[in-house]
């Protein structure tokens, strides 16, 4: 017996479980095939559990900064007890994986606990634990993610060698690790670890941490975790290790080497584009795991769609939940605007933290653009004085009008304290296609980290006020 929706989902991650509650909203009968617990990598071992045990960390640094405010901690040099946070940590998952499943239940999405098999007419195949069962749907959605890549001679025992799936479950503090990829994941760890007391190496092949990053914020994380004591390398090839016994030599660079007690492997996600059958259909999966789709994220089988990780867009939850929300728009017929993916917001929960949205200074003029730039030190700025954090910037990427003046805003970076909640406003700019004229009119409140994007817009105008 074949059961049929309106839309069926393959993948409860971010975009798929985004794609079926936003269906569900739109009147649609929908089911949801998901094989482990619902809420993906973002919920298990991404997004939330990082941020977790970065909190962890933040809270560490504060009670040792403690003193300097006059608050008094009986002079203990504080220290991590990671089991106890890993409790917490669950908490918080078991929490968010509960308000997901009431959420799909209050609206009666239909949830096939297995793996889903796509194959000819729009009939997905789930092996679940009572046997197969077979659905179909005017419409598919292929939301199944991605596992992180590992690089050769890298094998990962999930001791020595683990990605960022293992590392999230370390209940003890490793005393020296070697971090490989300088990216997202790679900066996160490095900064959590240093926090927690490892002495930490970053291995980054590219020439600066944060590829991707405007180079005045990778810049500043860099020289920011080199004053914590973080060892950072960039521009090396990692060969190889040589274990022997509970400890392991990295390779890296001309002829270097650092011996440590834990290698993290943080080398990039690998989409999930063969995982979910695909026989005899027209979907297409590239050689590095990605499913083809159009700009409206159409695969080459009509009425199936992919979301997310699996498709070659910015690899963010936030993202996955943007595109499994507008797939739902199109197949209703509503003609949502593609979403541009030069223009997402991207944030990194290092300290300093990272958020921007638009172009890097470098690409605007890549683009051709005429760009004119000015950066703000929060070193200035009242707020970032209290708490005591003042390391970071934010920089504004305009283009240039005729008349030679600032014109629309291409491009914010921020590096600095919770620039990740600050980024709001710089992001409404760009998206909005806002000018520097029309941001300089807007009030900031005072005293606040997030006056020094209007002033940094202000400066602009040609008329700061502080700066
Ligand atoms: P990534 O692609 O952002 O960074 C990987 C880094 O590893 C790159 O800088 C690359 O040059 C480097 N690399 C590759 N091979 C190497 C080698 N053999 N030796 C040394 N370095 C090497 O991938 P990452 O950080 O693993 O993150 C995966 C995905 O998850 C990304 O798309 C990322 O944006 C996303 N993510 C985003 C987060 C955030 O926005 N806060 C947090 C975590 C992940």
């Amino acid at each position: 017996m074949t059961v049929r929706h309106d839309l069926v989902v393959v993948g409860g991650g971010p975009a798929g479980y985004a794609a079926a509650l936003y269906g569900a909203a739109s009147g649609l009968d929908v089911g949801l095939v998901e094989e482990r617990s619902l809420g993906g990598t973002c919920l298990h071992v991404g997004c939330i559990p990082a941020k977790e045990l970065l909190e962890t960390a933040s809270v560490l640094r504060t009670v040792r900064d403690a003193a300097g405010f006059g608050v008094v901690t009986g002079g203990v040099e504080p220290t991590v007890d990671l089991a106890v946070s890993q409790v917490r940590k669950q908490k918080v998952i078991d929490g968010l994986v509960k308000g997901l499943g009431s959420l799909l239940a209050g609206r009666d999405v239909t949830v096939y606990d297995g793996t889903g098999r796509l194959g000819v007419d729009h009939v997905v195949t789930v092996d679940g634990p009572d046997g197969p069962v077979v659905v179909a749907a005017d419409h598919v959605v292929l939301a199944t993610g991605s596992t992180p890549r590992t690089i050769p001679g890298f094998d990962i025992d999930g001791s020595l060698v683990v990605t960022s799936d293992e590392l999230l479950s370390i209940t003890e503090v490793p005393d020296r690790v070697a971090v490989i990829g300088g990216g997202a994941i790679g900066c996160e760890f490095a900064s959590m670890l240093a926090d927690y007391g490892s002495a930490v190496t970053l291995l980054e092949a590219a020439t600066e941490i944060l590829p991707g990053c405007d180079i005045d914020v990778a810049k500043t994380v860099r020289r920011s975790f080199r004053r914590r004591r973080i060892d950072v390398h960039s521009g090396v090839p990692v060969h190889g290790h040589d274990p022997s016994d509970a400890a392991t030599t990295v390779r890296f660079g001309d002829d270097s080497t650092v011996e440590v007690d834990l290698v993290v492997v943080a080398v990039g996600r690998r989409p999930r584009g063969d995982s979910a059958g695909l026989v005899g259909t027209r979907v297409v999966v590239d050689e590095r795991g990605f499913i083809g789709v159009d700009d409206r994220l159409r695969t080459g089988e009509p009425g199936v769609y992919a979301v997310g990780d699996v498709v070659p867009t910015p690899q963010l939850a936030h993202v996955g939940f943007a595109e499994g929300m507008f797939v739902v728009k199109d197949l209703l017929g509503e003609s949502p605007r593609p979403i541009d993916p030069t223009t997402v917001p991207w944030c990194i929960y290092s300290h300093p933290e990272v958020a921007f949205a638009g172009l890097t200074e470098a690409a605007a003029i890549e683009a051709g653009h005429d760009v004119v730039v000015s950066s703000h030190r929060f070193a200035g700025n009242g707020r970032a004085m209290i708490i005591g954090d003042v390391d970071g910037l934010v920089k504004v990427v305009a283009a240039r009008d005729a008349d030679g003046r600032a014109g629309r805003i291409l491009g914010v970076h921020m590096v600095g304290p919770w620039v990740t909640e600050q980024l709001g406003q710089a992001y409404l700019a760009v998206n909005w296609e806002a000018t520097v004229d029309e941001v300089a009119e807007f009030i900031q409140p005072h005293p606040t980290l997030s006056e020094l994007f209007g002033e940094t817009a202000m400066a602009l105008t040609g008329r700061a006020l502080h700066g």
